[in-house]
């Protein structure tokens, strides 16, 4: 099993967001999760595709473009354009979801639906052929810092059970990821219920005030410590 890392850059210094991405990056992570809001899908307002393309320069890692907007579509191309490499939206953030998974990878990108904690995985069922990533929120959309709902785990051993089936029967890999209140405590049992790819944020970004380039490297390390005893 190949894990990926994807720290939220929710919780990083965003007068310093350049360098927070290259020194993330730099201590091990595999991706840069990136949260889009847009105080109406959720109740708060972060950053668009200008940002996206700002910090492109920063790393060749992949940008893992989460939306939490809605309408989605609009916005789908200027994110592909800027940058992104994956972007997954919420199935009832959109009026056609067949359709926004189209345009996604039309755009280039790989696509990826987003579940909430009261969303039902059935949104899945007819677009497998169009998924790339499914994401499970394992708290409420809007804010870094929550507490991972323990309900979330066999929400995840019903995603993996989907997933395992439909490559058995179509050969193709979708990827599981899990999103909220990730920390070292916790990635192993989030693993062992069926994620690959874990957004953490606060735990990574909240973990290291110094300036050494690698800072990160510590908490990144014993994330990946914790996983390889799964
Ligand atoms: C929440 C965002 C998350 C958030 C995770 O709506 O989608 O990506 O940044 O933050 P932590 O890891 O602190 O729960
Ligand atoms: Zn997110």
């Amino acid at each position: 099993m190949t894990y990926r890392i994807a720290p939220s850059i929710l919780s990083a210094d965003f007068a310093k967001l350049g360098e927070e991405v290259s020194n993330v990056i730099a201590s091990g992570a595999d991706w840069i999760h990136f949260d889009v809001m847009d105080n109406h899908y959720v109740p708060n307002l972060t950053i668009g595709p200008l940002v996206c393309e700002a910090i492109r320069p920063y790393t060749t890692a992949p940008i893992d473009v989460h939306l939490m907007v809605k309408p989605v579509d609009r916005i789908v191309p200027d994110f592909a354009k800027a940058g992104a490499n994956v972007i997954t939206f919420h199935p009832d953030a959109s009026d056609h979801v067949d359709r926004t998974l189209g345009l996604i990878r039309d755009s280039g990108c790989q696509a990826g639906l987003v579940f909430n904690p009261a969303t039902p995985l059935n949104w899945m069922d007819y677009v497998m052929d169009k998924l790339d990533v499914v994401l499970l929120m394992s708290v409420n959309p809007g804010f870094g810092g929550q507490s991972f709902i323990p309900g979330t785990l066999d929400k995840l051993r019903e995603a993996r059970a989907k997933i395992d089936a439909y490559a058995e029967r179509s050969g193709r890999k979708i990827l599981l990821e899990i999103d909220g209140g990730v920390k070292v405590g916790n990635i192993a049992e989030i693993a062992r219920a069926g994620a690959d790819t874990f957004v953490a944020g606060s735990a990574v970004f909240g973990a290291s005030k110094d300036s050494d380039p690698q800072r990160y490297n510590s908490v990144i390390g014993e994330l990946r410590g914790a996983l390889a005893g799964v």
